[in-house]
């Protein structure tokens, strides 16, 4: 309750005496009255630390950068303690000359700084089935969006140089499960990033501190962590990544490998389950739209679960594979309604009804849903996780 002390015309509590001091927070943390907002995990799902996965509140987010303590983190053997100077990368296998760098010699080289979302391929893969997890945190929260620096992949391998043969790159991490991931060299040549910073800060150490290799636009599960080695092959290694897992089965038994690209895919943050209706009258919705391949062309939104569509205004900036902000503005009189967003990319690419994505993927799957999600608006206000047809 407000104190009626604190209340104008009175000169409240927090105005009268001097605050913290500038020596206080060295490194600055958020509000004591922003604590909810955390990542948070499911019990159930995240038993052990060989296997564990929290998620990123995108519901109590702004814009398109998620703050770094915020990120979600998914680890297959937990965060390890690197100390940086004893880090070492390791390239070799096809090329000229097999190279170890310290991270001083890493960060030597020319530096560039993009903005890239990193989504799980197993992001929503519990809603496969129907509506499972009653909140957009857990059903799109295996997703987030830096400003990471660092060197091109590229500027590495040429200083080893590819020997011809060169067609494959294997990631590998320092975690104890060592994960690793074959590349095609197209993309290692094309937009991948080894960096060192994010939002401007050094790497966290549950984002792979100190180094990590970006696949921009792929499966999160290629964005190796603590990365320490990269060798250069003829061809993939078919490791547990890309073989037990990361795979999609189809209804017909048979399963794809190497569905690296994140499509087109959006979800509203506001209203969602955690976002009730406040009052009625003028509502502005939020939400997040992104494509692996490319930029958002434009974002659609449906009060009526899909019959009818109005485009959704995005905010800039737009950039290729990094999350787009959007916006529509609506007035609620008290009525159930529908709630779902659409996202298309700059190549057509349209975001699937649910129907659609379970024809051509079948029920067995789990990576790689970008199914259109649709929110329930009770007349209180509430706001439920729902699957229609
Ligand atoms: N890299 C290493 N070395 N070990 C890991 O467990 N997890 C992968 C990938 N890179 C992982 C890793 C998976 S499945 C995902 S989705 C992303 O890292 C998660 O990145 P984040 O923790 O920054 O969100
Ligand atoms: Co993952």
């Amino acid at each position: 309750a407000e104190a009626a002390e604190n209340l104008p015309p009175h000169v409240p509590a927090w105005s009268q005496p001097l605050g913290t001091s500038v020596d206080d927070r060295p490194y600055g943390t958020p509000s004591p009255y922003e604590s909810q907002v955390v990542r948070r995990s499911l019990k159930w799902i995240t038993a052990t630390r060989e296997s564990s996965v929290n998620f990123t509140p995108l519901h109590d987010l702004d814009g398109i950068i998620t703050p770094n303590g915020l990120c979600f983190e998914r680890h297959h053997s937990g965060a390890p303690d690197i100390p940086p100077h004893e880090h070492r990368l390791m390239l070799h296998g096809l090329v000229e000359r097999p190279l170890l760098f310290t991270m001083d010699e890493i960060k030597r080289f020319p530096c560039e700084s993009r903005f890239y979302f990193l989504e799980c391929a197993a992001n929503g893969g519990l809603e496969w089935f129907g509506a499972q997890l009653n909140g957009c945190q857990y059903t799109h929260g295996m997703v987030h969006c830096v400003q990471y620096t660092g060197v091109p992949l590229k500027t590495v391998l040429n200083e080893a140089g590819l020997k011809r043969q060169a067609k494959w790159i294997l990631a590998e991490g320092a975690d104890a499960a060592s994960m690793t991931r074959s590349i095609p060299l197209d993309k290692a040549m094309d937009d991948c990033l080894l960096a060192y910073s994010m939002n401007g800060e050094r790497l966290r150490p549950e984002q792979g501190y100190p180094l990590r290799l970006l696949v921009p636009g792929w499966e999160g599960n290629m964005w190796i962590k603590w990365l320490r080695r990269l060798e250069v092959g003829d061809q993939p290694w078919h490791s547990r990544e890309e073989t037990a897992r990361y795979t999609d089965l189809l209804e017909n038994g048979k399963a794809r490998q190497f569905t690296w690209v994140m499509e087109a895919k959006s979800v509203v943050t506001h209203p969602s389950p955690e976002n009730p209706l406040l009052g009625k009258g003028f509502q502005q919705l939020k939400g997040l739209a992104w494509s692996g391949r490319g930029k958002i062309a434009r974002v659609d939104v449906s009060f009526d679960g899909g019959m009818n569509w109005q485009p959704a205004r995005l905010d800039e900036p737009v950039l290729p594979k990094c999350l787009t902000r959007f916006y529509a503005d609506w007035t609620w009189n008290g009525e159930e309604r529908l709630i779902q967003s659409r996202a298309v990319d700059e190549f057509g690419y349209v975001q699937p009804q649910y129907p659609a994505l379970l024809k051509a993927r079948g029920i067995n799957s789990i990576y790689h849903n970008n199914g259109i999600q649709t929110w329930l608006v009770n007349p209180s206000g509430e706001v439920g996780n729902v699957r229609l047809g």
